[in-house]
Protein backbone atom coordinates (compact mmCIF):
# COMPACT_ATOMS: atom_id res chain seq x y z
CA UNK A 1 0.00 0.00 0.00
CA UNK A 2 1.06 3.26 -0.74
CA UNK A 3 -0.23 6.87 0.04
CA UNK A 4 -0.89 9.64 -2.20
CA UNK A 5 1.39 11.85 -0.52
CA UNK A 6 4.14 9.29 -1.44
CA UNK A 7 3.69 9.67 -5.30
CA UNK A 8 5.02 11.46 -7.82
CA UNK A 9 3.18 14.39 -9.41
CA UNK A 10 3.18 14.18 -13.17
CA UNK A 11 0.50 16.09 -14.11
CA UNK A 12 -0.61 19.44 -13.69
CA UNK A 13 -4.12 21.00 -15.37
CA UNK A 14 -6.49 22.87 -14.63
CA UNK A 15 -9.11 20.26 -14.05
CA UNK A 16 -6.69 17.93 -12.76
CA UNK A 17 -4.75 19.80 -10.26
CA UNK A 18 -2.98 16.65 -8.80
CA UNK A 19 -1.69 13.48 -10.30
CA UNK A 20 -2.58 10.15 -9.17
CA UNK A 21 0.49 7.57 -9.55
CA UNK A 22 -1.64 4.51 -10.17
CA UNK A 23 1.44 2.27 -10.70
CA UNK A 24 -0.02 -1.14 -11.33
CA UNK A 25 -0.44 -3.45 -8.68
CA UNK A 26 -0.06 -0.26 -6.17
CA UNK A 27 -3.12 0.24 -3.96
CA UNK A 28 -3.32 4.24 -3.61
CA UNK A 29 -5.37 5.68 -0.51
CA UNK A 30 -5.30 9.25 0.16
CA UNK A 31 -4.93 10.13 3.80
CA UNK A 32 -7.80 12.30 5.32
CA UNK A 33 -8.48 14.85 5.87
CA UNK A 34 -8.15 16.02 2.50
CA UNK A 35 -6.25 19.70 2.30
CA UNK A 36 -6.35 19.90 -1.64
CA UNK A 37 -10.05 20.11 -1.96
CA UNK A 38 -10.19 23.86 -1.88
CA UNK A 39 -7.23 23.50 -4.59
CA UNK A 40 -9.63 21.72 -6.96
CA UNK A 41 -12.01 23.58 -6.35
CA UNK A 42 -10.48 27.44 -7.11
CA UNK A 43 -8.75 25.65 -10.53
CA UNK A 44 -12.34 24.51 -11.43
CA UNK A 45 -14.04 27.73 -10.15
CA UNK A 46 -16.82 25.91 -9.06
CA UNK A 47 -18.23 24.44 -5.73
CA UNK A 48 -17.26 20.69 -5.41
CA UNK A 49 -20.05 18.30 -4.19
CA UNK A 50 -19.06 15.16 -2.73
CA UNK A 51 -21.15 12.06 -3.51
CA UNK A 52 -19.38 9.28 -2.34
CA UNK A 53 -16.89 8.55 0.50
CA UNK A 54 -13.44 8.28 -0.11
CA UNK A 55 -12.21 4.96 -0.87
CA UNK A 56 -9.24 3.03 -2.15
CA UNK A 57 -8.42 2.19 -5.86
CA UNK A 58 -5.84 -0.44 -7.35
CA UNK A 59 -4.67 -0.16 -10.77
CA UNK A 60 -4.40 -3.99 -12.27
CA UNK A 61 -3.58 -2.85 -15.95
CA UNK A 62 -2.35 0.41 -17.36
CA UNK A 63 -1.68 -0.09 -21.06
CA UNK A 64 -2.34 2.75 -23.38
CA UNK A 65 -5.33 0.87 -24.64
CA UNK A 66 -6.54 -0.56 -21.49
CA UNK A 67 -7.02 0.59 -17.84
CA UNK A 68 -8.43 -1.89 -15.28
CA UNK A 69 -8.98 -0.62 -11.70
CA UNK A 70 -9.97 -2.30 -8.96
CA UNK A 71 -12.22 -0.39 -5.87
CA UNK A 72 -13.12 -2.41 -3.02
CA UNK A 73 -14.67 -5.43 -4.80
CA UNK A 74 -15.86 -3.68 -7.97
CA UNK A 75 -14.26 -3.79 -11.32
CA UNK A 76 -13.62 -0.93 -13.66
CA UNK A 77 -12.48 -1.35 -17.41
CA UNK A 78 -11.52 0.70 -19.96
CA UNK A 79 -10.78 -0.13 -23.17
CA UNK A 80 -9.56 1.92 -26.28
CA UNK A 81 -11.44 -0.18 -28.84
CA UNK A 82 -14.12 -0.19 -31.91
CA UNK A 83 -17.03 -0.80 -30.31
CA UNK A 84 -18.20 -4.13 -32.83
CA UNK A 85 -14.37 -5.42 -31.64
CA UNK A 86 -14.74 -4.86 -28.01
CA UNK A 87 -18.10 -6.17 -27.90
CA UNK A 88 -17.49 -9.28 -29.77
CA UNK A 89 -14.43 -10.23 -27.66
CA UNK A 90 -16.99 -10.04 -24.64
CA UNK A 91 -17.83 -13.29 -23.23
CA UNK A 92 -21.61 -14.69 -24.04
CA UNK A 93 -23.74 -13.20 -21.75
CA UNK A 94 -21.64 -11.73 -19.17
CA UNK A 95 -23.56 -8.21 -19.18
CA UNK A 96 -26.30 -7.53 -16.82
CA UNK A 97 -27.10 -4.01 -18.43
CA UNK A 98 -25.91 -2.07 -21.11
CA UNK A 99 -26.30 1.91 -20.94
CA UNK A 100 -25.38 3.17 -24.41
CA UNK A 101 -24.92 6.68 -25.97
CA UNK A 102 -23.35 5.89 -29.44
CA UNK A 103 -21.70 8.35 -31.24
CA UNK A 104 -24.59 8.40 -34.20
CA UNK A 105 -23.18 9.55 -37.53
CA UNK A 106 -26.61 10.74 -39.45
CA UNK A 107 -27.52 13.47 -37.73
CA UNK A 108 -24.50 15.21 -37.93
CA UNK A 109 -23.99 14.36 -41.83
CA UNK A 110 -27.67 15.87 -42.38
CA UNK A 111 -28.06 18.71 -40.05
CA UNK A 112 -26.29 22.03 -39.86
CA UNK A 113 -27.01 23.62 -36.72
CA UNK A 114 -26.46 26.87 -35.09
CA UNK A 115 -24.96 28.75 -37.84
CA UNK A 116 -22.78 25.87 -38.64
CA UNK A 117 -21.05 26.02 -35.05
CA UNK A 118 -21.54 22.37 -34.99
CA UNK A 119 -20.17 21.84 -38.37
CA UNK A 120 -16.93 23.47 -37.69
CA UNK A 121 -15.71 21.72 -34.85
CA UNK A 122 -17.08 18.60 -36.16
CA UNK A 123 -14.42 19.18 -39.17
CA UNK A 124 -11.61 17.87 -36.64
CA UNK A 125 -13.41 14.97 -35.57
CA UNK A 126 -11.76 12.28 -34.01
CA UNK A 127 -8.19 14.47 -34.50
CA UNK A 128 -6.04 14.72 -31.47
CA UNK A 129 -6.43 18.18 -31.11
CA UNK A 130 -9.96 18.31 -32.58
CA UNK A 131 -13.11 19.08 -30.54
CA UNK A 132 -15.54 16.41 -31.90
CA UNK A 133 -14.97 12.58 -31.62
CA UNK A 134 -15.30 10.06 -34.53
CA UNK A 135 -18.49 8.25 -35.25
CA UNK A 136 -19.61 5.13 -35.51
CA UNK A 137 -20.80 4.70 -39.54
CA UNK A 138 -24.47 4.11 -38.18
CA UNK A 139 -25.29 2.39 -41.49
CA UNK A 140 -28.12 -0.24 -40.97
CA UNK A 141 -25.62 -3.27 -41.64
CA UNK A 142 -23.85 -1.77 -38.86
CA UNK A 143 -26.19 -1.02 -36.75
CA UNK A 144 -27.90 -4.71 -36.90
CA UNK A 145 -23.95 -6.21 -36.33
CA UNK A 146 -23.62 -3.47 -33.40
CA UNK A 147 -27.33 -5.13 -31.70
CA UNK A 148 -26.71 -8.95 -32.52
CA UNK A 149 -23.27 -7.96 -30.25
CA UNK A 150 -24.34 -6.69 -27.34
CA UNK A 151 -27.62 -9.36 -27.42
CA UNK A 152 -25.23 -11.83 -27.57
CA UNK A 153 -23.18 -10.25 -24.33
CA UNK A 154 -26.21 -9.48 -22.23
CA UNK A 155 -27.43 -11.93 -19.93
CA UNK A 156 -31.11 -13.70 -20.19
CA UNK A 157 -33.31 -10.75 -18.85
CA UNK A 158 -30.78 -8.11 -18.95
CA UNK A 159 -31.40 -4.60 -19.64
CA UNK A 160 -30.30 -2.26 -22.31
CA UNK A 161 -30.55 1.68 -22.71
CA UNK A 162 -29.62 2.97 -25.85
CA UNK A 163 -29.93 7.16 -26.35
CA UNK A 164 -30.99 8.42 -29.12
CA UNK A 165 -30.99 11.96 -30.83
CA UNK A 166 -34.39 12.53 -33.21
CA UNK A 167 -32.28 11.62 -36.21
CA UNK A 168 -31.25 8.06 -35.10
CA UNK A 169 -34.58 7.40 -33.58
CA UNK A 170 -36.31 7.47 -36.68
CA UNK A 171 -34.10 5.47 -38.82
CA UNK A 172 -32.55 3.15 -36.25
CA UNK A 173 -34.76 2.46 -33.41
CA UNK A 174 -36.81 0.78 -35.21
CA UNK A 175 -34.39 -2.34 -35.82
CA UNK A 176 -33.82 -2.80 -31.87
CA UNK A 177 -37.51 -5.27 -32.21
CA UNK A 178 -35.66 -7.50 -34.16
CA UNK A 179 -33.65 -8.41 -31.37
CA UNK A 180 -34.91 -6.91 -27.99
CA UNK A 181 -38.32 -6.60 -26.23
CA UNK A 182 -38.82 -2.31 -26.54
CA UNK A 183 -40.60 -1.28 -23.63
CA UNK A 184 -40.56 2.15 -23.99
CA UNK A 185 -38.96 5.32 -24.93
CA UNK A 186 -37.80 7.76 -22.56
CA UNK A 187 -38.04 11.33 -22.93
CA UNK A 188 -34.59 13.17 -21.63
CA UNK A 189 -35.68 16.46 -20.62
CA UNK A 190 -32.94 18.36 -20.79
CA UNK A 191 -34.51 21.56 -18.99
CA UNK A 192 -32.89 24.17 -21.18
CA UNK A 193 -32.87 24.77 -24.97
CA UNK A 194 -30.05 23.97 -27.13
CA UNK A 195 -29.26 24.62 -31.16
CA UNK A 196 -31.27 23.76 -33.57
CA UNK A 197 -33.24 25.87 -36.57
CA UNK A 198 -36.84 23.67 -36.76
CA UNK A 199 -37.53 23.97 -32.84
CA UNK A 200 -34.78 24.56 -30.36
CA UNK A 201 -33.65 21.55 -29.01
CA UNK A 202 -34.06 20.22 -25.49
CA UNK A 203 -34.54 16.79 -25.25
CA UNK A 204 -33.12 13.44 -26.16
CA UNK A 205 -34.68 9.91 -26.44
CA UNK A 206 -34.02 6.71 -24.64
CA UNK A 207 -35.04 3.31 -25.63
CA UNK A 208 -35.50 1.23 -23.21
CA UNK A 209 -35.15 -2.83 -23.92
CA UNK A 210 -35.25 -6.34 -22.53
CA UNK A 211 -33.68 -9.49 -23.64
CA UNK A 212 -36.34 -11.95 -22.50
CA UNK A 213 -38.90 -10.99 -20.25
CA UNK A 214 -38.49 -12.28 -16.69
CA UNK A 215 -36.86 -9.08 -14.98
CA UNK A 216 -38.59 -5.88 -13.76
CA UNK A 217 -37.45 -2.69 -13.16
CA UNK A 218 -37.29 -1.80 -9.30
CA UNK A 219 -40.20 0.53 -9.42
CA UNK A 220 -43.60 0.50 -11.16
CA UNK A 221 -43.62 4.10 -10.64
CA UNK A 222 -40.84 5.61 -12.07
CA UNK A 223 -41.86 8.08 -14.89
CA UNK A 224 -40.77 7.99 -18.64
CA UNK A 225 -40.24 12.00 -18.74
CA UNK A 226 -36.56 12.68 -16.47
CA UNK A 227 -35.75 16.30 -16.16
CA UNK A 228 -31.99 16.54 -15.95
CA UNK A 229 -30.76 19.71 -17.01
CA UNK A 230 -27.93 19.53 -19.44
CA UNK A 231 -23.77 20.06 -18.87
CA UNK A 232 -22.71 23.34 -20.00
CA UNK A 233 -18.92 23.88 -21.04
CA UNK A 234 -18.45 19.94 -20.30
CA UNK A 235 -14.67 18.49 -20.68
CA UNK A 236 -15.68 16.17 -23.04
CA UNK A 237 -18.03 16.45 -26.07
CA UNK A 238 -21.64 15.27 -25.50
CA UNK A 239 -20.66 14.70 -21.76
CA UNK A 240 -23.88 12.90 -20.41
CA UNK A 241 -25.03 14.31 -16.59
CA UNK A 242 -24.19 10.97 -14.36
CA UNK A 243 -27.83 11.41 -13.24
CA UNK A 244 -29.07 10.30 -16.76
CA UNK A 245 -26.98 6.90 -15.83
CA UNK A 246 -28.02 6.55 -12.70
CA UNK A 247 -31.76 7.00 -13.25
CA UNK A 248 -31.31 3.77 -15.58
CA UNK A 249 -28.84 1.76 -12.75
CA UNK A 250 -31.41 2.64 -10.14
CA UNK A 251 -34.35 0.98 -11.94
CA UNK A 252 -31.99 -2.07 -13.67
CA UNK A 253 -28.91 -3.05 -11.67
CA UNK A 254 -28.19 -4.31 -8.00
CA UNK A 255 -24.61 -4.37 -6.40
CA UNK A 256 -22.09 -6.76 -8.22
CA UNK A 257 -23.83 -6.13 -11.33
CA UNK A 258 -21.61 -5.82 -14.79
CA UNK A 259 -22.83 -2.46 -16.36
CA UNK A 260 -21.83 -1.78 -19.82
CA UNK A 261 -21.39 1.18 -21.91
CA UNK A 262 -19.14 0.11 -25.53
CA UNK A 263 -18.92 4.16 -26.26
CA UNK A 264 -18.07 5.25 -22.98
CA UNK A 265 -16.73 8.98 -23.94
CA UNK A 266 -15.74 10.65 -20.58
CA UNK A 267 -17.17 7.76 -18.93
CA UNK A 268 -20.18 9.09 -17.26
CA UNK A 269 -21.84 5.82 -17.18
CA UNK A 270 -18.62 4.41 -15.18
CA UNK A 271 -19.34 6.78 -12.29
CA UNK A 272 -23.03 5.93 -12.00
CA UNK A 273 -21.72 2.00 -11.69
CA UNK A 274 -19.13 3.21 -9.37
CA UNK A 275 -22.09 4.47 -7.30
CA UNK A 276 -24.16 1.38 -7.65
CA UNK A 277 -22.04 -0.78 -6.65
CA UNK A 278 -21.67 -2.34 -9.86
CA UNK A 279 -18.60 -3.45 -12.17
CA UNK A 280 -18.14 -1.71 -15.19
CA UNK A 281 -17.06 -2.48 -18.72
CA UNK A 282 -16.39 -0.09 -21.61
CA UNK A 283 -14.89 1.02 -24.44
CA UNK A 284 -14.00 3.82 -26.76
CA UNK A 285 -12.66 4.09 -29.80
CA UNK A 286 -10.78 7.26 -28.47
CA UNK A 287 -7.43 7.49 -26.56
CA UNK A 288 -8.33 10.90 -25.16
CA UNK A 289 -11.91 9.27 -23.55
CA UNK A 290 -9.78 6.41 -22.05
CA UNK A 291 -7.09 9.28 -20.59
CA UNK A 292 -9.63 11.73 -19.08
CA UNK A 293 -12.16 8.47 -17.66
CA UNK A 294 -9.24 6.83 -16.18
CA UNK A 295 -8.14 10.32 -14.45
CA UNK A 296 -11.81 10.91 -13.59
CA UNK A 297 -12.10 7.63 -11.78
CA UNK A 298 -9.09 7.72 -10.05
CA UNK A 299 -9.99 10.85 -8.19
CA UNK A 300 -13.99 9.69 -8.01
CA UNK A 301 -13.13 6.76 -5.94
CA UNK A 302 -10.12 8.48 -3.74
CA UNK A 303 -11.63 11.60 -2.79
CA UNK A 304 -15.27 10.82 -3.98
CA UNK A 305 -15.10 14.24 -6.35
CA UNK A 306 -16.44 13.75 -9.49
CA UNK A 307 -14.46 16.67 -11.42
CA UNK A 308 -15.99 16.68 -15.03
CA UNK A 309 -19.24 17.22 -13.31
CA UNK A 310 -19.07 18.62 -10.15
CA UNK A 311 -22.47 19.86 -9.96
CA UNK A 312 -25.91 18.16 -9.84
CA UNK A 313 -27.86 18.66 -12.70
CA UNK A 314 -31.52 17.88 -10.85
CA UNK A 315 -33.40 21.31 -11.90
CA UNK A 316 -33.03 23.15 -8.28
CA UNK A 317 -35.90 22.57 -5.85
CA UNK A 318 -36.99 19.23 -8.20
CA UNK A 319 -36.99 15.90 -5.74
CA UNK A 320 -35.37 12.77 -7.05
CA UNK A 321 -37.72 10.50 -8.10
CA UNK A 322 -35.14 7.53 -7.85
C1 LIG B 1 -21.87 10.64 -27.50
S1 LIG B 1 -20.24 10.23 -27.00
C2 LIG B 1 -20.49 9.46 -25.43
C3 LIG B 1 -20.53 10.45 -24.33
C4 LIG B 1 -20.63 9.79 -22.96
N1 LIG B 1 -21.94 9.22 -22.75
C5 LIG B 1 -20.30 10.78 -21.87
O1 LIG B 1 -21.16 11.05 -21.01
O2 LIG B 1 -19.19 11.32 -21.87
C6 LIG B 1 -19.89 8.89 -28.04
C7 LIG B 1 -18.50 8.31 -27.95
O3 LIG B 1 -18.40 7.25 -28.89
C8 LIG B 1 -17.04 7.17 -29.32
N2 LIG B 1 -17.00 6.40 -30.58
C9 LIG B 1 -17.18 6.81 -31.85
N3 LIG B 1 -17.10 5.79 -32.71
C10 LIG B 1 -16.86 4.68 -31.95
C11 LIG B 1 -16.70 3.31 -32.25
N4 LIG B 1 -16.74 2.87 -33.52
N5 LIG B 1 -16.49 2.46 -31.23
C12 LIG B 1 -16.42 2.90 -29.94
N6 LIG B 1 -16.55 4.20 -29.60
C13 LIG B 1 -16.79 5.07 -30.59
C14 LIG B 1 -16.61 8.61 -29.44
O4 LIG B 1 -15.19 8.71 -29.34
C15 LIG B 1 -17.35 9.24 -28.26
O5 LIG B 1 -16.51 9.33 -27.14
Amino acid sequence: MKTIGETQEIVQDNLFPISYNTTMGTTLVRPAPLTTKTNISAGLGKPIVTVRKPSSIKSLSESASERIFKIGNQTIGFHQKDCLQFLAGLPSESLDVIVTDPAYSGMNNRLKLGKGRIVGKYLDKGKDAGKWFSEFEDTIENYKSFLSKCKSALKKNGHIYIMFDSFSLLSLAPIVRQYFDVKNIIVWDKVNVGMGHYYRRRHEFILFATNGNNRNIKHRAFPDIWRIKRIHQSHYPTQKPVEIFDIMLSASAKPGFTVCDPFMGSASAAVAAIKHGCNFVGADISPKSINLSAKRIEIFALDGMDLLQPNSCVPEGEKVFW
